[in-house]
């Protein structure tokens, strides 16, 4: 793993996207697998302020998701495509149709699962997956004990994931139980992975992921195995790795 230390939030968001503002020139078509929740804030503010700036073009890029809450409207404040659009998409020259998320509305989920998955094989598969990381060790929506063969699937949001993310919604209640989320094997097949992490908070995390035990109790964990991980992570996450 090639870990990136910054002195802070805003130089790792800057750096996150410096790194992908070249992958981006470089590869006018890339598939870039995206992340929501509070840590890629900046890299997106970033990129925005980027693209106004030196004209950094996104007009055959494709976006991938992570993962969508089910039961939530895609035009619903929480929901992670509004979250997208408002963040990113809206203000770049990324084209709709080229950006996805799962539908957490489909019919069938079942079915749902199975042709996001497939789109992304589809597309060539990811290029570059952008992740977060949850207290629990969790990417995506993949909680502690999800088998490391994972592809798309249904979840239930464990209850430590539904307190950490209640502070987007008016209580607790109205967070959304189930989510889909590209599976442990989905996340795996990128060709490279740009995971940011931020905050005291997130230290002991980030210790387990590169130095604990490889274990499906730990999803992260998975990564220690992935060919090509880059972390970029400020002095208080890497607290604990001194
Ligand atoms: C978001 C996602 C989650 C978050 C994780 C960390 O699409 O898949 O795994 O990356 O929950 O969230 P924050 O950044 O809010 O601490």
């Amino acid at each position: 793993m090639n870990i990136i230390e910054t002195a802070n939030y805003e130089e790792m968001s800057r750096k996150a996207a410096d790194y992908l503002v070249k992958l981006v020139s470089a590869k006018k078509d890339a598939v870039l697998g995206l992340a929501t929740g509070s840590t890629p804030h900046g890299l997106y503010s970033e990129m925005v302020e980027d693209h106004k700036m030196n004209g950094t073009s996104y007009e055959q890029i494709r976006t991938v998701n992570l993962d969508e809450y089910i039961g939530l409207p895609s035009t619903d404040p929480n929901s992670y495509h509004t979250f997208m659009r408002k963040r990113l998409f809206d203000w770049i020259d990324i084209k709709s149709e080229n950006t996805h998320i799962p539908n957490g509305q489909a019919g069938s989920l079942e079915k749902e699962c199975l042709r996001y998955e497939q789109m992304i094989e589809n597309l060539g598969g990811i290029d570059l997956q952008v992740l977060g990381i949850g207290h629990n060790g969790h990417i995506g929506f993949n909680e502690p004990g999800t088998s490391f063969n994972s592809s798309t699937h249904v979840v239930e949001l464990a209850e430590s994931t539904k307190k950490a993310n209640s502070r987007f919604f008016a209580s607790l209640d109205e967070v959304p139980t189930q989510a889909i989320t590209m599976g442990i094997k989905t996340i795996m097949k990128s060709k490279e992975i740009l995971l940011l992490v931020s905050g005291s908070s997130k230290a002991e995390t980030l210790q387990k992921l590169i130095h604990g035990p490889f274990t499906e109790d730990f999803p992260a964990s998975i990564l220690q195995r992935h060919p090509n991980v880059t972390i970029i992570a400020d002095q208080d996450a890497l607290s604990l790795l001194r």
